[in-house]
């Protein structure tokens, strides 16, 4: 079997003014899992999807990726980000946006052909020239998610991906996501709210002020 792709021990993170956002969290992520990570407003989500992605650190505990290599070459090659807020660069178009891990990757002869796939499968292939300026707060969020599988990495953590979609739209989007990556070895994180989403993924992580505390099923997320 092949190694884990994260292993969390024991992660704790505060903040300044003793905010707890994570406390003592065990987790493990496999290749090929598909993990809804739900809980309250304020419950961690967030703050553990930066830490499992390398974008912060914790105050306690430790964290490796001993199936995604160095941590140098996490991002964008291992593990593709789909953030909460927007994350666009405001000065480049929506496929210049979604090409972007490649060209920086060097693989600029990929970048055209690979990111028109992509769009078109998301069905938003006519976005492709606008500006994030001129795009709706979900079409921007189904760009990032474009963004994050367009280096095909072994690790999609996305945050709310379909917070702004209306219920119809989201599962489309939704069903295309798990499409993509039908067939690979990646994995898929998803922090939501929406219920139809988490129940979409085989496993489940609920959190409750910081705490880990259900991890659905126990075998998954030894
Ligand atoms: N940079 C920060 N500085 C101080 N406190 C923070 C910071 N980021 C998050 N927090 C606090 O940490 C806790 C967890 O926040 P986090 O964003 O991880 O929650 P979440 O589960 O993602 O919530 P939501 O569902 O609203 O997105 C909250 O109490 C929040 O106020
Ligand atoms: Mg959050």
């Amino acid at each position: 079997m092949s190694d884990p792709l994260v292993i969390c021990r024991g992660i704790g993170r505060n903040f300044q003014r003793g905010v707890a956002a994570l406390r003592d969290v065990h987790c493990r992520i496999s290749a090929g899992a598909r993990i809804a990570l739900v809980g309250r407003s304020g419950s961690g989500k967030t703050t553990l999807l930066h830490i499992v992605g390398g974008l912060d650190r914790p105050t306690a505990g430790s964290i490796e990726w001993p199936g995604l290599g160095p941590f140098d070459e996490l991002r964008p090659r291992q593990i593709g980000l789909v953030f909460q807020s927007p994350s666009l660069f405001p000065a480049l178009t929506a496929a210049q946006n979604v090409a972007l891990p490649l060209v920086l990757a060097g693989e600029h002869m990929a970048a055209g052909a690979n990111t028109r796939a992509l769009l078109d499968s998301f069905g938003l292939g006519e976005l492709a020239d606008k500006l994030p300026e001129e795009l709706s707060g979900g079409q921007s969020q189904r760009i990032a998610m474009a963004r994050a599988l367009v280096m095909r990495p072994k690790l999609v953590l996305a945050d709310e991906p379909t917070g702004q979609l209306d219920s119809v739209t989201a599962q489309f989007f939704f069903d295309t996501v798990l499409e993509q990556l039908e067939g690979t070895d990646t994995a898929l994180v998803v922090a939501t709210h929406d219920e139809a989403v988490a129940a979409r993924m085989a496993t489940r992580w609920t959190m409750d002020h910081g705490r880990l505390v259900s991890e659905w099923p126990r075998h998954e997320a030894a």
